[in-house]
């Protein structure tokens, strides 16, 4: 191999098997950060991770900032080059529902080119290319090209408070750095690598609509007491216009900061077959806002879902019951320049406004993310693109993707550094759904890819 970054990938290329069973180690540990009965398991994912880096060769401790604990890693020995700041998450979302995952969730499976389990590219699979590329760097020839440092957070999946508070507090101190390279999102296809650039936000609500002191019977009661459930169902239907798609929240709209031209046209051009999509997902017809395309209904536009609905009888057959309560669980995806809180706030008065009369309704924000927009511009954006580009074969794309990671608004208003969303997973990985997957090749090219970007940084002038 005759390119700067041969030596390494050599290594790469032997030390690969052994990467992959250390990953699938890291996928045994049942870290779900959203349900407490796993708080252990939560640490001891960060415990695992803590010693790999140290084996790595990176100076290593976890850092308490409340919730599940940071895993920070550095080696700071290239004075005068370029800092880079890995970020990632080792917390997964829950299995459910259980039954419907070919083998158990957190004994990773090789099924042909892909591992399965939970997390497998969500993110752990994704994350831990950052590691073996800085590791075999290191065991190649002793030393970096740059400086590196790293920050995995345990509850993204729930919200991320802690590295939130963490990265505002620190100010910049600990964490400063030239630039932000995050690994936790999907390229368009195998072979077609992508950068993304801006990510939506998010507020997630919750409500709680109150009726009568105690369950009733639905044959006394039924037709004269005001129904919690079906007042609940009435306000969640009220939210959206069916006929235009548009969510009817009073200001919702107002901070939306319109589309560019190009950005329309980039879109439309990005590979997007209907038909094959609608198949894939099991569904006759698509949802939502009637003037824009698929595409943009779910990467750039804000979005209103209800996530969950409970209350009342849920068991097998039929109980007869006028319920005293139901709930629901309601997300909407931001993009800029709205607010959590504001839009959260407008949400609670709007819900407010539709309750009927007879039920009283708690609402409030669980937890809010900003969406971002991030900059295309400068010489490391310009490196992610050059070794995506040498990695997977073809230019990359310039995408904005419809996920969030609350932290990477942080990260850019915080540090002041860009902030690289270059992602190895595949469209078709089944993130938070059964069977989730990493395709093994991505894997091995997202460590090669790393390798690749680190030698390039250091080229820049710091
Ligand atoms: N990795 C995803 C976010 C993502 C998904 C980015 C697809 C780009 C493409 C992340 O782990 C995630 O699931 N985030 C949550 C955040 C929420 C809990 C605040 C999300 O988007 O629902
Ligand atoms: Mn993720
Ligand atoms: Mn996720």
């Amino acid at each position: 191999m005759s390119e700067r970054s041969g030596d390494v990938l050599e290594r790469v290329e032997r030390d690969k098997e052994r990467y992959l069973g250390e990953l699938e180690d890291f996928l045994r540990i049942p870290s779900i950060s959203t349900d407490p009965a796993y708080k252990a398991e939560v640490d001891r994912a960060s415990q695992w991770l803590l010693e790999r880096m140290r084996h790595a060769g990176l100076t290593a401790e976890r850092i308490d900032a409340g919730g599940h604990p940071l895993v920070y890693g550095e080696w700071l020995g290239a004075p005068g080059k370029p800092t880079v700041l890995f970020y990632g998450h080792y917390d997964v979302q829950p299995v459910d529902p259980v039954d419907e995952w070919r083998h158990p969730p957190f004994e990773p499976t090789r099924e042909g080119d892909n591992l399965v389990a939970r997390g497998a590219t969500d993110d752990k699979g994704q994350a831990y290319t950052h590691l073996k590329a800085v590791e075999a760097i290191l065991q190649t020839r002793g030393t970096l090209p740059v400086n590196v440092k790293f920050v995995v957070e345990g509850e993204e999946e729930s919200g991320g408070a802690a590295i939130d508070r963490y990265v505002t507090e620190d100010a910049g101190r600990r964490l400063a750095c030239d630039c932000v390279v995050v690994s936790d999102s999907s390229m368009q296809g195998p072979g077609q690598p992508s950068v993304v650039y801006g990510l939506r936000g998010i507020a997630y609500m919750e409500m709680k609509v109150h009726g009568p002191d105690r369950d009733l019977h639905s044959g006394t009661y039924g037709g004269v007491v005001v129904n919690p459930l079906n007042s609940l169902a009435r306000i969640l239907a009220a939210l959206k216009d069916p006929s235009t798609g548009r969510i009817t929240v009073p200001g919702f709209y107002d901070a939306v900061r319109p589309l560019q031209d190009w950005e329309r046209r980039e879109i439309a051009a990005l590979p997007f077959d209907e038909e094959a999509y609608r198949r894939d997902l099991g569904v006759a017809a698509l949802d939502g806002e009637r003037d824009f395309t698929p595409l943009e209904r779910a990467t750039v536009r804000p979005t209103l879902d209800v996530n969950g609905i409970f209350g009342g009888y849920q068991g097998g057959g039929a109980k007869t019951v006028l319920p005293a309560w139901g709930g629901a669980k309601v997300s909407m995806r931001l993009v800029p320049d709205q607010e959590p809180e504001d839009v959260g706030r407008r949400f609670v008065e709007h819900v407010q406004s539709l309750a009927p009369e007879g039920v009283r309704v708690d609402v409030q924000l669980l937890h809010g993310g900003k969406p971002i927009l991030l900059t295309t511009d400068g010489p490391y954006f310009a490196a992610a693109m050059d070794a995506l580009a040498d990695t997977f074969g073809k230019r990359p794309l310039r995408v904005r993707e419809g996920g969030s990671i609350p932290v990477v608004n942080t990260f850019s208003s915080v540090l002041g550094a860009p902030v690289l969303l270059m992602g190895f997973g595949l469209p078709d990985d089944r993130l938070h759904s059964p069977n989730e997957k990493m395709s093994i090749p991505q894997f091995y090219d997202g460590i090669r890819c790393v390798v690749r970007l680190l030698d390039r940084v250091g080229e820049i002038a710091a």
